[in-house]
């Protein structure tokens, strides 16, 4: 049974119960997902959505391999990790194998936010210092010790940055303080890093971490420009502090070449603590930090125990090394690359016809379009990408919208994700932007006209008329026919795109 109650009854039960600063995608017309397999996701109607969200299901959704383990371990013992067993330490050598040899100690947790809290102790038990530098924008989870370091977070709410914060420039290259115009943007990005660490020694401050993600996700999909990471890892360390590397939404094999994000920044980068989670368990909760043994000890010698009652049990174990199998057996690396090298091409393709497209930057299944309004001052098109991600929607692609401006589409689809899928995609994103530009064209020369009869709209106001539309019954909808794959259309651009 897939179903307890109709869609409108959750709806309103979780109105009812589930607090209101929980938000569903699509909020103004969520979908109920029942079911997932692979890259799809199926409604209660059972139509079919392309996934291009889901990098925690990162072998595929409900890979049947995963369940299996699961089942299995679950049927035969769960329990904590005080005792004995070997799926934890199989895990930990396998995990640890993945890794340059420095990061070999492990601590398991539940969610990435756990694992990133653990780091913050780790790093500052390490040196006794207490200051983190963090880059604008990032997100680091919800634990009040990590929503102080979470830019992404702290400058929406009410929350002041403590004064043992410090937040150094996101070291975007298309939309930042240095740009790709500029002779070394590494250089740059990371000197700021450097003023800061000099501001705080003359407030008497020291640092004990410097903590960034790989690849910045929720900030926008952020590339750091190659260089920065050792710059700053060597002012970080002079400055008695640690590298931390959050790997939580970009590691395992995302990026394709590497296992882990951090390594494309070359062998010479090594992070002194690494924390990971989402794709790790596949959907099953379970995180981990990686260290090094100096760090572990040190930790150690404060005479406190770390324990986490769920944290790397049997169960998870389990789990976590049928991901990594699959990984390996299915080459989800080499599809990542493949898939993600095709979908580039595509997209950049999408680039040389569409004015809304600003930049496409990504590497393997880690992609992001930044939307525009003007191509040469990149203003964000944040109103068009809400509209965009609604109108995908509508043609069952499930994808989303974020950065500081919410004006990214964010492409993080389960690894398993095929050319064709990415062919798909590009296709109905081609359709929307070029009714989105035509609308807008449209608009700008009846401004510019005189004595113009009617104005057309802009997509915002599209958009909210879309989502009056929503709720209707959208099996009325034509375009929905065969699962909602609007054949004719897809069809057609496809031959306007191999041209
Ligand atoms: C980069 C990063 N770190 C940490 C977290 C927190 O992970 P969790 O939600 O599992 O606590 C997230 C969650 O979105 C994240 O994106």
């Amino acid at each position: 049974m897939c179903e307890l109650y109709s869609k409108q009854d959750t709806l309103a039960l979780r109105r009812k119960h589930i607090g209101p600063s929980c938000k569903v995608f699509f909020a103004a017309d969520p979908i109920k997902i029942v079911r997932a397999q692979g890259q799809y996701m199926f409604d209660e109607r059972g139509e079919q959505y392309l996934d291009c969200i889901n990098n925690v299901a990162h072998v595929g959704h409900c890979h049947p391999e995963v369940v299996t383990a699961a089942l299995k371990q679950m049927e035969l013992l769960n329990t904590n990790s005080r005792f004995l067993h070997d799926n934890i330490v199989e895990y930990a050598r396998r995990l640890s194998a993945t890794l340059p040899e420095t990061l070999s100690v492990c601590y398991f947790t539940n969610s990435g936010s756990e694992a990133n809290d653990l780091a913050l102790r780790l790093a500052r038990q390490f040196r006794g210092h207490q200051d983190v530098i963090t880059l604008d924008h990032a997100y680091h989870g919800h634990l009040s010790s990590l929503i102080e370091i979470s830019p992404y977070k702290f400058r929406k709410g009410k929350d002041v940055k403590k004064e043992f914060v410090h937040v150094a420039p996101t070291p975007d290259t298309y939309r930042g303080k240095y740009r790709e115009d500029h002779a070394d943007p590494a250089g740059a990005y990371a000197d700021e890093v450097k003023k800061i660490i000099e501001e705080a020694h003359n407030s008497g401050r020291k640092i004990a971490a410097f903590i960034a993600e790989s690849m910045q996700s929720c900030g926008g999909q952020i590339i750091p420009p190659a260089g920065y990471f050792q710059k700053v890892a060597e002012y970080v360390h002079r400055a008695g502090g640690v590298f931390i590397a959050d790997e939580v939404q970009v590691g395992f094999g995302r990026v394709g070449k590497h296992f882990w994000s951090f390594q494309m920044h070359g062998e010479d980068f090594v992070p002194d603590i690494v924390t990971m989670g989402k794709p790790m368990g596949n959907g099953h909760p379970m995180a981990c930090v990686v260290t090094t043994k100096e760090i572990a000890e040190a930790f150690s010698s404060s005479g406190m125990e770390y324990f986490n009652t769920y944290g790397g049990n049997p169960v998870s174990s389990a789990i976590g090394l049928a991901v990594l199998n699959v990984i390996e057996s299915e080459d989800l690396q080499g599809n990542a690359t493949r898939v993600g090298d095709y979908l580039t091409e595509l997209l950049n393709k999408q680039k040389a016809k569409h004015t809304l497209i600003g930049d496409i930057r990504g590497i393997g299944l880690f992609i992001g379009i930044d939307l525009v309004k003007d191509q040469q001052k990149r203003t964000p098109a944040t109103d068009e990408a809400q509209h965009v991600i609604y109108k995908m929607k509508e043609k069952q692609v499930l994808l989303s919208a974020d950065g500081p401006h919410r004006n990214v589409l964010k492409i993080k689809p389960p690894m398993c994700f095929t050319e064709e899928d990415a062919k798909f995609m590009v296709d109905q994103l081609d359709e929307i932007l070029t009714v989105v530009e035509e609308a807008i064209g449209a608009r700008s020369e009846s401004v510019t006209s005189e004595n113009t009869p009617c104005r057309t709209k802009m997509p915002n106001e599209a958009h909210s008329e879309l989502l009056s539309e929503g709720t209707s019954d959208p099996r009325e909808n034509p375009s929905r026919k065969r699962n909602g794959l609007c054949t004719d259309k897809h069809s057609l651009l496809s031959k306007r795109l191999k041209t």
